[in-house]
């Protein structure tokens, strides 16, 4: 595991952007697991200027996400399909036969979430993942808890998470309590995952999973036994390294 500590927001957006668009230069047909959330925003603004501005064609490129509350519509505006066509899909090229989300909407959750495993395996695995990481240190829904689960599952969702989560809803009794999200193996499988933190509320997390021993109630502490994994840090995330 590699932490890179960057200035600020803007800095973390073009390093994040910069990666990427190694990954879909150099590959042929490159595979991406992308992320959801406050955090990535600026990587994509940039990834959408770099398309826009013919440097980057995502003609080739497939991508699955990280998670979807379950029960939200893809049109719901807090949905992440929503998030991630606002502020990715709908102004790049990738194709939509290689988008994949996992379905917030299905009337056999756990039949997708078999489904969304055994197509990641049939796209030959995730090349780069995208991370951001929960002030509870969860990444994607991967709450702590005393055991992690492996494969794409349902989740309930700490109150933390639902708390952190809430700005982007009217009130927190609106914010779903289930999610469907990739498991640790998912993850972990990647053969490079870039994790993403910034802003002071995110340093414990950042402390805990970079420093402290790894274990099931810190989820991205598991990233320390990654052989290709980067923090791209913030100054302000970075303050208790
Ligand atoms: P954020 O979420 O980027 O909105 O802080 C990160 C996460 O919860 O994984």
């Amino acid at each position: 595991m590699k932490i890179q500590i960057v200035n600020d927001y803007q800095q973390l957006s073009e390093v994040a952007a910069n990666l990427v668009a190694g990954q879909v230069i150099l590959n042929n047909n490159p595979v991406l697991g992308l992320a959801t959330g406050s955090t990535p925003e600026g990587m994509y603004h940039r990834l959408v200027q770099m398309c826009r501005n013919g440097v980057l064609d995502f003609s080739n490129t497939t991508t699955f996400n990280l998670d979807e509350y379950l029960g939200l519509s893809p049109d719901h505006p807090q949905s992440y399909h929503f998030y991630m066509y606002r502020h990715f899909f709908h102004l790049v090229n990738v194709p939509p036969q290689n988008i994949h989300l996992p379905p917030g909407l299905d009337s056999d959750p756990s039949q997708a979430c078999r489904l969304y495993d055994r197509k990641i395996s049939e796209a030959g695995g995730i090349n780069l993942q995208i991370l951001g990481i929960g002030v509870n240190g969860h990444i994607g829904f991967n709450e702590p808890h005393n055991y992690l689960k492996t494969g794409t599952h349902l989740v309930e969702l700490e109150e933390e998470t639902v708390e952190a989560n809430s700005r982007f809803f009217d009130s927190p009794e609106e914010v779903p309590r289930r999610a469907i999200t990739m498991g640790m193996r998912g993850i972990m499988q990647a053969e490079k995952i870039v994790l993403l933190a910034s802003g002071e509320n995110k340093a414990r997390a950042m402390k805990e999973a970079t420093c402290g021993k790894i274990s099931t109630r810190v989820p991205a502490s598991f990233l320390q036994l990654h052989r290709n994994a980067i923090f791209i840090v913030d100054r302000e995330a970075a303050a208790l390294l």
